[in-house]
């Protein structure tokens, strides 16, 4: 089949190690299903992530990136069960797997979900990662209640803006934060408020809050910690927080491929209540543009990919 590999990470977040070249066609192993890929996504630093070996630790030689996307699935391994051959669906892949950026993937059935019926294959490769993400964060990891108060760090980009859809959705007051050109489409997403994180003491403008849920990491997590409430939580998915703070609770978490959690995302999609945000789509030839574009040009929401 033809797909995108990373034999070395180069240059700019490792994309000038991608090439469109020939792969070997994958083999569905036991519990797996094939999916002819229509759509797939990516996250713009994925590329650097340590992700090189397995999970026994043997080296993947060149790798598939795009961990999630959608497609039909052809084939199923030994004992796959919840989807049939011909099913529409999605799906956040394990990280230590080839994923979607190919003709075929093999994937873990268990981590598929039907695609919503609402959308298209394009749009519903841009939310398996962010979907599942902001899931696991607000609700798994930050315990989110419909009468707190919520701040999502970089409300604009491809898992903040599914962030706000679904803190809204469950009644939270919801406070968006990133650059100033963003505000606009925050608020559209149904977030109550927008602070620009570019303009000084922007911890005042957001106040104090139940949970910090963090997308950008760095000098904004540090600040962070200040600006929980007594009791409340920081949940990022950037890297872990050392701080003095022993009235709250920190949680630094990677994200896990969940087909019954996306089942759940797949009807809040399908009642109208979140709306897949995709930015560009390019052609699977095109990956290197399409990493490097959203790397560089501010591009809102999702980068989609096409075979
Ligand atoms: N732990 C996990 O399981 C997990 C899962 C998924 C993603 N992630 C990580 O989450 C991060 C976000 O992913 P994504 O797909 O949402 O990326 P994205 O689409 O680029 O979103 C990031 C957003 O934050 C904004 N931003 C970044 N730095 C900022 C700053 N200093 N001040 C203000 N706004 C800033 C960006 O604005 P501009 O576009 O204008 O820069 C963009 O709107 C990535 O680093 C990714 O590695 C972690």
């Amino acid at each position: 089949m033809k797909a995108v590999r990373i034999h070395k990470p180069e240059g700019l977040e490792g994309i000038e190690g991608l090439v469109y070249e020939d792969a070997p066609d994958p083999q569905p192993a036991i519990g797996d299903a094939l999916v002819q890929v229509r759509a797939a996504s990516f996250t713009p630093t994925e590329l650097t992530w340590p992700l090189q070996t397995d999970r026994a630790g043997h080296d993947r030689g060149p790798r598939i990136p795009a961990h999630e996307g959608s497609g039909v699935v052809v084939e199923l391994g030994y004992g796959s069960a919840g989807v049939s051959v011909g099913d529409e669906v999605y799906g956040l892949i394990d990280g230590y797997r080839d994923g979607w950026a190919a003709e075929y993937v093999a994937i873990e059935a268990r981590s598929l979900a039907p695609k919503p019926t609402t959308v298209d294959f394009v749009e519903a490769a841009a939310i398996p990662q962010a979907g599942l993400t902001s899931w696991q964060a607000l609700f798994d990891h930050g315990h989110l209640e419909s009468d707190q108060t919520v701040v999502i760090h970089g409300a604009g980009g491809g898992v903040g803006s599914i962030g706000v859809e679904l803190a809204r959705g469950a009644g939270a007051h919801v406070i968006g934060t990133g650059r100033a050109g963003a505000r606009e489409r925050v608020l559209e997403l149904g977030a109550d408020d927008f602070v620009d994180l570019e303009q000084g003491g922007w911890e005042t403008a957001v106040g104090q809050v139940d949970l910090v849920y963090d997308a950008i990491g760095g000098d904004v997590l540090a600040r962070s910690a200040a600006i929980v409430k007594p009791g409340g939580a920081l949940v990022t998915i950037m890297a872990p927080l050392q701080t003095e703070r022993d009235d709250i609770r920190v949680v630094h978490f990677v994200r896990d491929p969940s087909g019954a959690q996306l089942r759940d995302i797949t009807r809040l999609v399908d009642q109208g209540k979140l709306r897949p945000q995709v930015g560009a789509v390019y052609s699977l030839t095109d990956a290197r543009e399409a990493f490097m574009a959203k790397s560089t040009q501010h591009i809102p929401g999702k980068v989609v990919l096409t075979p």
